[in-house]
């Protein structure tokens, strides 16, 4: 029997974009999305139209630039969120409503209270709308594993039969277990009549550390449609991760014969370090497939083998994957077609403006540091990319600081605002990077909530890059802030700053606008 195609639904930009902290602004949307074309990801879930008039326009972009995959929103079963969707897909190559509604006895009851055949009525009249505008509609009953099997089976019947192409059985709360979720998907398939008119999906949730497991289990059952993110963020614990998904099912292809997927898994890392560093979601080490340590081998029995045979202890090849020891790419000697070389084997497509202002600063970096590394090209390209240059209402102009043992740190800070007003404050702290932060505040009259403080060095040596991010609160918004250079105090600065600056521009364009609270 031939394999049959396994989709790949991405849903970074919505699930994923969900999660506390994780806010993403447009251009970071556009350029993940360009990543996920590249990995040629089958369906990218943009966003949630109706939640915010920023998720509207980001879905809208995306829509509009990005061809070669099916560009999904996603729709409470509303006629007013389904319409927005609508609008926001209009120019998109190929559309899909994505529509989801509680089934859950408790979800029933305690959040849409509505009865069982209430909800039926619900689901059905939400996808013969959503069908006027689409051709592809899928349905999400939510909270799916929790929800009366013959429940979910009449439902699922009902939606099929009234024009869903998808039908998306979520673990919403991450509770399923592998066996139970397979019959799930088997009891569906033997229970619905009318199943084989629509692809079965899956979306599960990690939070018993099972999604990627519930995922794949369900795919042996006849799932034909994986939702998943990348680095597995998303709500809570997190989505299924991508990678391990697409990974198992290409390494493993003698056991899951039935299918492939059509990823390019050799774009996966330079996915991951996009949406780790745009996100401020690190990857923990030893996460799989795209960790720091995932292809390390550290122990001499280990080591021993792998250098006689590396498929002693390697079961891929960190190739498949693009990645490989961080290389050496060049230093201060080397040209620009060079360098354009290098950033179009990274997966990265730039404008001559763009490759020329990072041509200028790959020059600067390469006075300081003697070996530039890949790590150093991909930190060098998104913070050109992502730099909020004309958004910014103060930027750092000096930063001096004096720390000694057993005497308190002070810092002086001089910054430069929109007028090119120089303001010049000092403060002392707990800490250099305390003190620095405290004089910023004396400048702007802000005093922020510092939530979360991170350094993380991009590559070895100890004259290596480091990247500061910091997440601060300030009323009720959060927000994330990235610096990045050779000297981590100065980065510290300028990450703060980054923070403060998208406060005051969200405020200067939504005044005291905290928005509906929708999130599934
Ligand atoms: O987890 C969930 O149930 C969801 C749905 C909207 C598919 O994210
Ligand atoms: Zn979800």
């Amino acid at each position: 029997m031939q394999p049959e195609k396994l989709i790949i639904f991405d849903t970074t930009l919505r699930d994923g974009e969900q999660c506390p902290g994780a806010s993403l602004n447009i251009k970071e949307k556009l350029e993940i999305a360009r990543q996920l074309v590249l990995l040629k990801v089958d369906v990218i879930e943009a966003g949630f139209p109706v939640a915010s008039p920023g998720d509207f326009e980001a879905v809208k972009q995306i829509a509009q630039e990005i061809r070669g995959s099916k560009i999904a929103g996603l729709s409470r079963a509303l006629e007013k969120d389904i319409t927005a969707t609508a609008r926001a897909l209009e120019k998109a190559e190929s559309p899909r409503i994505h529509v989801f509604l509680s089934t859950s006895k408790i979800h029933r009851e305690h959040m849409a209270q509505k009865a069982k055949e209430e909800i039926v009525v619900m689901g059905v009249n939400a996808i013969r709308f959503a069908r006027k505008y689409c051709d592809d509609v899928e349905f999400s009953p939510m909270d799916a594993t929790r929800t009366e099997k013959d429940f979910l089976a009449e439902v699922t019947k009902e939606v099929i039969a009234a024009g869903a192409t998808t039908v998306n059985i979520p673990d919403t709360v991450g509770y399923t277990v592998p066996e139970e979720f397979a019959e799930l998907i088997q009891y569906l398939k033997t229970n619905v009549a009318n199943i084989d008119q629509a692809v079965i999906s899956v979306h599960c949730h990690d939070d018993l550390g099972l999604a990627v497991s519930n995922s794949l289990a369900a795919v042996q059952a006849g799932a034909r449609q994986v939702e998943c993110t990348i680095n597995g963020i998303g709500e809570r614990a997190g989505n299924a991760a991508m990678e391990e998904v697409v990974m198992a099912v290409k390494t493993r292809k003698d056991f899951f014969h039935r299918v492939y997927t059509g990823i390019e898994t050799k774009h996966i890392q330079t996915c991951s370090k996009l949406v780790s560093s745009l996100t401020g979601f690190f990857v923990q080490r030893n996460k799989a497939i795209v960790g720091k340590n995932a292809f390390a081998h550290e122990s001499g029995i280990h080591q021993h083998g792998f250098l006689k045979r590396k498929d002693t202890f390697e079961i891929m090849n960190p190739k498949d994957i693009g990645g490989e020891e961080s290389e050496l790419v060049m230093g201060k000697h080397s040209g620009r077609s060079a360098l354009m070389h290098k950033v179009q084997g990274l997966g990265y497509s730039l404008k001559q403006n763009e490759l020329d202002e990072l041509f200028a600063a790959f020059k600067t970096l390469a006075d300081e540091k003697k070996e530039i590394f890949e790590d150093d090209l991909h930190t060098l390209i998104q913070k050109q990319k992502f730099s909020e240059e004309q958004l910014n209402i103060y930027k750092l102009s000096s930063l001096q600081c004096n720390f000694e043992t057993g005497k308190v740190p002070q810092a002086t800070v001089i910054l430069v605002d929109r007028d090119e007003s120089k303001h010049s404050s000092s403060a002392n702290g707990d800490g250099p990077v305390d003190a620095i932060y405290n004089a910023i505040d004396k400048i702007t009259g802000l005093h922020c909530k510092l939530l979360d403080y991170q350094v993380m060095s991009k590559t070895t040596g100890q004259d290596a890059q480091g990247e500061v991010t910091v997440r601060v609160q300030h009323g009720k918004k959060e927000l994330l802030g990235k610096g990045t250079g050779v000297n981590t105090i100065e980065a510290s600065g300028i990450a703060y700053l980054n923070a403060i600056n998208k406060f005051l521009v969200k405020s200067e364009s939504e005044p005291d606008k905290d928005g509906e609270l929708l999130g599934p």
